[in-house]
């Protein structure tokens, strides 16, 4: 009889403690040496001894510290209140003026005896940043880079059950900075513990390749790491097996080899799976690889690891740009940070769900991670979900820890199907430096290295054709380059050099905004605020589906984030770069692109029609669509019909009067969508509105609550500011708010929130037990709002 699997993942994430500032520790004991229990009882007691070792008196000192309960993800920077320091803190513009600081976390753990004889590790996914971590009261290592994972084993160190309880203690100190985005601070991805037999597939252990793709066949390649860390050694049997969407294994191969004592070896195995299904955005098919790895001796299962697969074909042209499972296909991409209304950048999973459909429902089909490594859990979901990668790491940087966080970018990354480019930078200074080639071909090299089935890219903003720079990667990324049509005339110049809009656009509009405000710092929706290096949505898009061999776009940006909030400052504190402001709330070119990029009937009209200060005033009343013509009715007249290009706009002036604009998409000179704005009265109640009823009883999952502020006959007052009261009863909590205002100071952790134009958002997060959340909205004079959700 074969026995069961000893892998297990735990999450790590639930009852840590915080501390808010600096606490000292110190590295080492007595001259040196790291202590163990017995050690520290010999020294004068001091802070460290009862942080960084677990202390029986434990109760009584926490107390004496501003300790509070937590649970992961958590970024503490976003609790904080914004802070103008007179340009002192150059960061803090860029960090949307949220200060930054020192943080500690502790959390006590048991680990019962029955795992002892077993490899544990703890892994973290990502901290914001420079991290130091004891546990036991042993230094087990600093990390400085936030954007990427790393882990400790902590096999020896552990107590095992009446051993006593073990203590973990993290310092992150997040003073220094790796972008000029909101960053966040703390440990803001999960955090895990790993258990598998000292018989095991290693860490990012395997790596799955489909070297030919055919309609009858495709050929998988599995490379599988195994660790024999037993002190002896051990016959196994590594079985590979692969397993379709339903559930079926469809190949499956095995291997008998022996493995010496203390070391590792490869595994590599050639199967072939018949009549693949592919995977694309549209038709994201998965199959999986599940490695089994047997003691032959024992007869037992050691080790079950799971590895994604996506069968598809990638291929990057100089002429034609991209193909995807041998079709060419446009790239219609976004760029984004990590961070979103409520949380900061400690994103729960189902936020990161929430903002990837909503990308993907204006027909975004490729995700540019800028500019670092994204969480797993992203990765996971633009496979699952169907979105094309592009993923970057942080730096130019062949330093040492520069490489390390390279490779582990790669080794962690390298099996998803969504990710289609390797990105090596953005915008370094020393592009189009000989220096500057040296270190990315040596980092091109390294990628090509670990992962010859990928092209590299570096994201450029200057230096194209100088210092050998874009021969050193696969793929010239042109950031902006419509400035002087570089990626134009650069290719007329160099016909070989494969090209890609690796980030484009920035043009800077405020949700709901339609006249550019210095004052309040707000952009109109007309997208006349163009920074010099930036264009409009209409000319980026253009420019791809006029010149095939630019491949694609990576519009910057998906989404707002804090900080950057270009071409304002101080008291705007966000950016207005998003398709979408920061909740997810879609501005009007939301809907340019989803006329361009989809083929869903789109018709929309922009602005919206309360203008009481303009009455008999010409307006300019734009539309998007992909129809082939739109008529525009003011107040049931007709202005006419007008022919549709579905990458650009209609325009109309209108003279002002209150009343109703129409705007009717036809094709074949049928109806098929229609788009109507009104006059609205004043705010006479608020409206809730779920993206799910339901969520799961797990502590993680999440609800967003669209809060709409209505008039007495139901619409959407596009102007309403008033201020929104949440209660919240049952099994849940409420994570953050948000409404979009690129200039708001409000907290995002507060039960309350003024709307901004019309809407402001509620993240709702369920604890562990069942039952219904209600979760109530009341403002002063406004008809209250109640929903329900029902935790299961
Ligand atoms: C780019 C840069 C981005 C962002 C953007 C704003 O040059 O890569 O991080 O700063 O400009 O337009």
């Amino acid at each position: 009889m074969i026995l069961g699997n000893k892998r297990t993942r735990e999450s790590f994430d639930q009852n840590w403690m915080f501390h808010l500032g600096d606490l000292p520790i110190m590295h080492a004991v007595k001259g040196g040496m790291t202590g163990g229990l017995t050690d520290c009882e010999q020294i004068a007691e001091g802070e460290w001894l009862k942080i960084a070792y677990f202390d029986e008196r434990e109760p009584s000192v926490m107390n004496d510290r501003e300790w509070k309960s937590i649970d992961l993800p958590h970024d503490w920077c976003v609790e904080g209140n914004y802070v103008n320091d007179g340009g002192k803190v150059k960061h803090h513009k860029s960090h949307g003026y949220l200060p930054v600081g020192i943080g500690c976390y502790r959390k006590v753990f048991e680990i019962p005896m029955e795992d002892l004889g077993k490899k544990l590790s703890i892994e973290f996914d990502g901290v914001m940043r420079n991290c130091t971590v004891w546990v036991n009261g042993h230094l087990m290592g600093t990390h400085q880079s936030g954007y990427t994972g790393f882990c400790y084993d902590i096999t020896d160190i552990a107590r095992y059950g009446d051993e006593g309880k073990n203590v973990i203690f993290v310092k992150v100190d997040a003073r220094d900075y790796e972008g000029w985005w909101y960053e966040g601070c703390g440990i803001y991805r999960h955090v895990w513990l790993d258990k598998t037999d000292r018989l095991h597939v290693g860490r990012h252990g395997t790596y799955v390749t489909t070297p030919v793709v055919g309609k009858d066949e495709a050929t998988v390649n599995v490379s599988t790491n195994v660790h024999n860390e037993h002190p002896h050694d051990v016959n196994c049997i590594i079985k590979t097996l692969i397993e379709d969407g339903t559930g079926q294994i469809v190949a499956s191969s095995s291997e008998n080899i022996t493995i010496q004592r203390d070391s590792q070896t490869d595994v590599e195995t050639v199967m072939t799976l018949m009549e693949p299904m592919l995977w694309s955005p549209e038709k994201p098919y998965l199959y999986e690889v599940i490695t089994e790895v047997y003691d032959a001796n024992e007869k037992e299962v050691m080790d079950v690891y799971r590895t994604p697969l996506g069968v598809r074909t990638i291929e990057f042209t100089a002429d034609r740009g991209f193909y995807l499972n041998g079709e060419q296909y446009l790239i219609k991409g976004t760029c984004n940070h990590q961070d979103f209304a409520g949380v900061g950048v400690a994103l729960p999973d189902q936020v990161t769900e929430y903002k990837i459909k909503l990308l993907k429902s204006m027909g975004c089909n490729a995700y540019r991670c800028a500019h670092h490594a994204p969480s797993p859990e992203l990765l996971d979901l633009c496979d699952r979900m169907g979105m094309l990668v592009m993923d970057e790491n942080r730096k130019l940087d062949i330093s040492p820890d520069g490489i390390a966080d390279l490779k582990e970018i790669l080794y962690r990354d390298r099996n998803h199907p969504s990710i289609i480019l390797w990105s090596m930078e953005n915008e370094e200074i020393l592009e189009g430096t000989i220096l500057g080639a040296r270190m990315l071909e040596t980092m091109s090299r390294i990628t090509r290295a670990i992962d010859p089935t990928r092209l590299t890219i570096a994201c450029m903003n200057h230096g194209w054709n100088d210092g050998g720079y874009s021969n050193s990667v696969d793929i010239t990324g042109y950031n902006y380059g419509q400035r002087e049509d570089q990626y134009l005339i650069d290719h007329e110049q160099f016909p070989d050099r494969i090209m890609i809009g690796s980030e484009s656009t920035s043009c800077t509009t405020t949700r709901g905004i339609y006249e550019n405000d210095d004052v309040k710092g707000y952009c109109s929706s007309y997208g006349d605020q163009i920074p010099e290096w930036s264009c409009s949505h209409e000319k980026s898009w253009q420019d791809v589906v006029n010149h095939p061999h630019l491949t694609g776009i990576f519009v910057w940006t998906g989404f707002d984030y804090r900080g950057e909030p270009t071409p304002y400052e101080w008291p705007c504190i966000g950016s207005h770069f998003g398709i979408m402001d920061y909740c997810g709330f879609p501005k009007d070119a939301y809907y340019f692109y989803k006329a361009a990029w989809t083929e869903e009937p789109v018709v929309h009209i922009l602005p919206h029609w309360n203008w009481p200060d303009k009455i008999g005033q010409e307006i300019d009343v734009w539309a998007y669509s992909n129809c082939e013509t739109v008529e525009l009715f003011v107040n049931g007249h007709s202005l006419g019909e007008k022919s549709v290009d579905r990458n650009s706009r209609m325009e109309w002036k209108v003279c002002y009067a209150p009343g109703e604009l129409t705007a009717i998409g036809k094709i074949a000179g049928k109806e098929i969508t229609r788009k109507g704005v009104t006059t609205t009265g004043t705010p006479d109640r608020i409206r809730l509105e779920l993206d799910k009823n339901e969520v799961k009883a797990n502590g993680t999952d999440i609800a967003m609550i669209k809060v709409s502020l209505l008039d007495y006959l139901g619409k959407v007052v596009p102007t309403a500011d008033n201020e929104i009261m949440f209660t919240i009863e049952g099994p849940g909590k409420i994570l953050g708010v948000g409404n979009g205002d690129p200039s708001s100071h409000e907290p995002d952790k507060e039960n309350r929130r003024r709307a901004f134009n019309g809407h402001c958002l509620v993240i709702v997060q369920a604890n562990k037990e069942p039952g219904d959340i209600v979760i109530r909205a009341t403002s002063v004079s406004l008809q209250a709002a109640v929903a329900v959700i029902r935790v299961e």
